[in-house]
Order: structure tokens, then sequence, then C-alpha cells
């Protein structure tokens, strides 16, 4: 490790500047994340991850973590499924909060966190709440502020619907739908109701952040009932009206998702696209 006037120079991955204020990264490596799009290619899952019908890769929510926060600094995911994100803040030497109102999913969650700990004798504060996200302010009440937020919310009905892929994982005895709950979103019949209740949950994740975090949600926009609902963009637009001090929306990165098959979806009558890509949506609280 070289020190020249005011750069760490960390050989390949490039020039670290102590003045950085935002994450541990090179200049290099800043740039490199900074364009619109990207390929992800996940590792194939392992046993206890099928479970979960709609789980986004750890390699993936590695690279937000790593780009928007510093080593020790705390990352919270509001709807955490079987645990991606704390596995990534473990991998990762960030201190994790996960919600999840899914009992199957979160004793996964549990017992991959515990695993990884162990095997990486690690000592980061990981904390898992077998819970509804609207009540994370009471829940978070204890913590610090957070300094970034990444998850996947439901994509409102989408895991109930028809598709061919979901009669696959019926034809396995997959779930296909997170569960019964009336707090669960994706039980949510209304779209509009759909969003307005997601966005009450990111008002919440809104008042546990500090000044100048960052959120990334991964969604995308859906097709149902022969219609294209967009999703995203009404997410987009929906949160950063909510108030005078809302988040503020700052870009979105498109993961394209080079590893999927094409379905032959309406050949010879009508167009139904193959969506092989989601938004990662980016916010943040900015007040003063
Ligand atoms: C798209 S999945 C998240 C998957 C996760 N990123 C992973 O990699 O495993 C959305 C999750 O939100 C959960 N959920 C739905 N409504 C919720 C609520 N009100 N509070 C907390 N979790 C909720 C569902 O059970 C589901 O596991």
């Amino acid at each position: 490790m070289k020190k020249d006037k005011n750069y760490i120079d960390l050989g390949e991955r490039g020039k670290y500047n102590p003045n950085n204020k935002l994450n541990d990264l090179t200049g290099k490596e800043w740039i490199k994340f900074t364009k619109s799009w990207f390929i992800h290619r996940p590792p194939r899952r392992k046993e206890d991850e099928i479970l979960h019908p709609a789980k986004f890769p750890e390699t993936l929510v590695g690279e937000f973590i790593k780009f928007f926060t510093k080593k020790n600094q705390w990352v919270l995911d509001p709807f955490l499924g079987t645990g991606s994100t704390l596995i990534s803040c473990i991998e990762n030497n960030r201190n994790g909060i996960g919600i999840e109102l899914n009992k199957k999913y979160f004793v996964t969650a549990a017992k991959r966190i515990e695993r990884l700990q162990k095997e990486l004798k690690s000592d980061l504060k990981i904390k898992l709440y077998n819970s509804n996200s609207n009540d994370l302010p009471k829940l978070l009440a204890e913590f610090p502020p957070i300094d970034y937020c990444i998850t996947s919310p439901p994509y409102w009905n989408q895991l109930e619907r028809n598709s061919i892929r979901q009669s696959e994982r019926k034809k396995k005895n997959l779930d296909t739908k997170y569960s019964s709950s009336e707090d669960d979103l994706g039980n949510c019949k209304d779209y509009y109701e759909f969003i307005e209740k997601l966005c009450r949950i990111f008002d919440k994740v809104f008042f546990v952040m500090k000044e100048g975090g960052y959120l990334t949600i991964i969604v995308n926009n859906i097709y149902f009932e022969s219609k294209l609902y967009p999703l995203a963009f009404d997410v987009a637009i929906a949160l950063t009206k909510r108030s005078e001090q809302s988040w503020v929306m700052k870009d979105e990165k498109i993961w394209l998702q080079d590893d999927k098959s094409l379905i032959a979806l309406g050949v010879n009558s009508a167009w139904v696209g193959n969506r092989h890509h989601q938004y990662c949506l980016i916010f943040r609280k900015e007040t003063k």
C-alpha cells in the first residue's frame, strides 16, 4: 500500500481517497458502478433458497451495499425474504437489520445467518424480526439512524397470477404466494391501494434513515390480465410526491437478466414481452 499526497494506492483496485464520504471504494471502482445498467448472472441457488419465489442474489446486493456504505455501517431490509441482504452484510462487514412477515422465510433467513456468522467468526450486529414492516419505527427505536436501505418488495399480486413460471413452481410443490396474511402486501387486491401501503412503509424507512442516506428499491413493471401495470414507475412517482419532506429520486440502474430463458408468449397473435430486466430505483433522504 503506497500513499501519495491525498490518495492510498490499492494496486489493481485503484486509488482510494481517505476523504471519501460515502464508501470504501477506489475512484476506479466508483466509476464502474455508475453505469446505468449491469448484467448480473447469479450463482445457482442453494436448496434452502429455492423455497422463496422471488429472491435476489447476495452478490448483487453486495455491489450496492459496497457503494452506498462504509464498513460497520447499518443496512436495513424491510422485506427480508430468506435473508439475502443480511448474508451480504456479513460478507461485506456491515451491520444489518431485516424484517420479514412470513415465519417460514424468517426461520430460513435466521438459520442461514447463524451458519455464516459461525463460519466467518463474525461479530457484526445482525438483527432479524419476524414482523410487519409497518412496525418499523417501534422495532428500530433503539438503533442508530440507518445508513442505507436496500430491498425488494412484493410485486403486487404478481406471484398469485397464473403465469407459466408460477405453474412450474406449483408442479414442484414450491410456494406461489408469500403468505395468506392480510398484512402481506402481496395479498392486497387493489393496485393503487397496494402502492399506497408500500409507500407508507417507505415513509417509515425515511423516518429511521440518517440525513443523506440512500434507499434502493428493486422492483419491476408487471403484466396482469393483458395489461402492463407500470409498478416501478408508479412507485418512483408516488414516493417522491408524498409530502414536502419525501425521498428525492436520484437515478435508476437497470439489472439485465441475461440468463433467463425466453418463453413463447403471444406468438402469432399479439405482443407479450419477455421482461428480462429489473429496475433498481435509487432515492436519498435530503431534508436540509
Ligand atoms: C420480493 S420478496 C423479498 C425477497 C428477498 N429480497 C430475498 O432475497 O429473499 C418480498 C418479501 O416481503 C415479505 N412481506 C410482504 N409483506 C410484508 C410486510 N408487511 N412486512 C414485512 N415483510 C413483508 C414477503 O413475505 C416476501 O418474503
